[in-house]
């Protein structure tokens, strides 16, 4: 893991946001808590997604399906048979690896050092490989042939690779046996789909319209490693936009364009994201491109955009027997609905901003550690510091809480030096700090402190929402 990783996560538990789940019991891998301002974060990302999604395309509605789905929606969605990843284990350590992630980190390395014409020669291999027959083999081939050396070990003492289904099942009612056999959902998007006739109906849509869903999804993920990157449990945000046959590229690039936007409107960094095109479509895809993010581990997938053609809705009509098909009375036409499906991970985008927002800044000979979030984001957004604990500060200071609350989220603090305090607020990321100090309490009048530039403003207490609401919106990445 690298330093500035290490710090993350480290932060990440020392201010509540993350915790190891069942830490007391020496932790279950790959899953994770969230603490109090994690859980703020997670729900302030959640906000933002689904009012750009839900509240600002009114031909798109919300869902919230079961995690339970009956069990032939996995067989017609085709995860039964083929959501596998490609394994290989290091037979020295016995640390597993995923095949192509090998593959890919080689391929990085000889990027790195510049031999970039044997990088393209090796990538052109995995891109035949990951489309081959038998793909186990042909994965297996390229690392026997390019001597691709084991990270940790660095032995060239493989297994074969096998591929290894990662949906958890479980069983259904009293009875254990394989008839009662069902599955943590894999992806929200299934619920959708099989929702696609009820929430068109009662939703009084025509295509093309959408359906978003936020919920939880379960992989059994190999090799998962990488903090709440890679997690046995977490949280999608899908949305699956049903159009007409024929257009889904159109609407591929519309929501291509949109979802990037939205990367930007929560404060990355443009320099920081990049599209990166699938080596391999996925069985139902006929388009898709991901949403890279640079993280201090590289450069990894934060959402992915796919064109799924009609692969998921027919494969439903066919092991339902229930009519999939769509009139439009626009074409005078019946169809299956193509879907354009835009699918971004919640953990993986708060671990973006996480990783976005840390920085170390040296002020005075000292080091300022803060996390630079965009204020709408920022799990609390005021900061508010009584200057000492008498003289009628506190009382001022809770009075202006009240009236800031209901609009944003406050946090009061009277403990300790004020230079400690705001401290604290730049480590939690809070944009706003307002102290309250003896010509408060005379004169009515507030000092506001900026995260970012470390500047303060007297402001008049009655000005003070306004005025804050104001530096909210124009906010601008630094
Ligand atoms: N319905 C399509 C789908 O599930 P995916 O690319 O497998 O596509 C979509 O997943 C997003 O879900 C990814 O871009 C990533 O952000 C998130 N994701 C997938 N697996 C994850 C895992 N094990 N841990 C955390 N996030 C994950």
């Amino acid at each position: 893991m690298s330093d500035l990783f290490e710090k993350i996560v480290s932060l990440s538990k020392r201010r509540g946001f993350i915790f190891q789940s069942s830490e007391i019991y020496g932790g279950l891998s790959a899953t994770y808590d969230y603490g109090p301002l994690g859980v703020e974060l997670k729900r302030n990302v959640t906000q933002r997604w689904w009012n750009s999604m839900v509240y600002q395309h009114q031909n798109i509605s919300g869902l919230d399906a079961a995690i339970l789905m009956h069990p032939t929606t996995w067989k017609a969605s085709g995860h039964v048979d083929a959501f596998n990843d490609p394994l290989i284990d290091d037979k020295t350590s016995k640390m597993r690896y995923r095949a192509d992630q090998l593959i890919e980190g080689h391929i990085d390395r000889l990027r790195r050092k510049g031999k970039d014409e044997e990088a393209d020669r090796v990538y052109q291999g995995l891109v035949d490989a990951l489309n081959a027959e038998d793909s186990a083999k042909a994965l297996y081939d390229v690392i026997m042939s390019e001597e691709i050396r084991s990270p940790d070990s660095g032995m060239f003492d493989w297994t074969e690779v096998r591929h290894f289904n990662l949906m958890f099942d479980t069983t259904i009612g009293p009875v254990s046996n394989p008839d009662n056999k069902i599955y943590l959902r894999p992806e929200t998007a299934q619920g959708i789909f099989v929702n696609f006739h009820n929430v068109r109906e009662t939703g009084r849509h025509q295509v093309p319209f959408g359906i978003a869903q936020i919920g939880k999804a379960f992989r059994n993920e190999i090799v998962a490693r990488q903090f709440i990157f890679r997690m046995r449990e977490f949280e999608q945000m899908e949305m699956q936009y049903f159009v007409q046959p024929g257009t889904q590229m159109e609407a591929f690039e519309q929501w291509r364009e949109e979802r990037m936007n939205w990367h930007l409107s929560n404060g990355i960094r443009a320099s920081k994201l990049r599209w990166h095109e699938h080596e391999k479509l996925a069985h139902y895809a006929d388009a898709a491109q991901d949403i890279q993010y640079e993280f201090p581990i590289g450069w990894q997938e934060v959402e992915g955009i796919h064109s799924r053609t009609d692969f998921d809705l027919k494969a439903h009509q066919e092991h339902s027997g229930k009519k999939m098909e769509y009139f439009d009375p626009r074409s005078n036409e019946k169809y299956i609905p193509y879907v354009v499906e835009t699918s971004v991970g919640l953990d993986r985008t708060v671990l973006t901003l996480l990783c976005e927002a840390y920085r170390e800044e040296e002020v005075g000979g000292d080091t300022r550690t803060l996390m630079k979030f965009h204020p709408k984001l920022a799990p609390i957004t005021v900061g508010i510091l009584p200057l000492v604990k008498k003289d009628g500060m506190p009382e001022l200071a809770h009075k202006i809480e009240d009236r800031l609350k209901d609009q944003m989220n406050t946090f009061y603090d009277e403990k300790g030096a004020v230079g400690r305090r705001y401290r604290r607020m730049d480590e939690i990321g809070t944009p706003y700090c307002v102290t309250v100090d003896g010509e408060s309490v005379e004169e009515g009048t507030v000092t506001v402190r900026e995260r970012d530039t470390m500047q303060q403003e007297r402001i008049p207490v009655d000005n003070l929402l306004g005025y804050l609401v104001e530096r909210i919106a124009d906010w601008k990445v630094s």
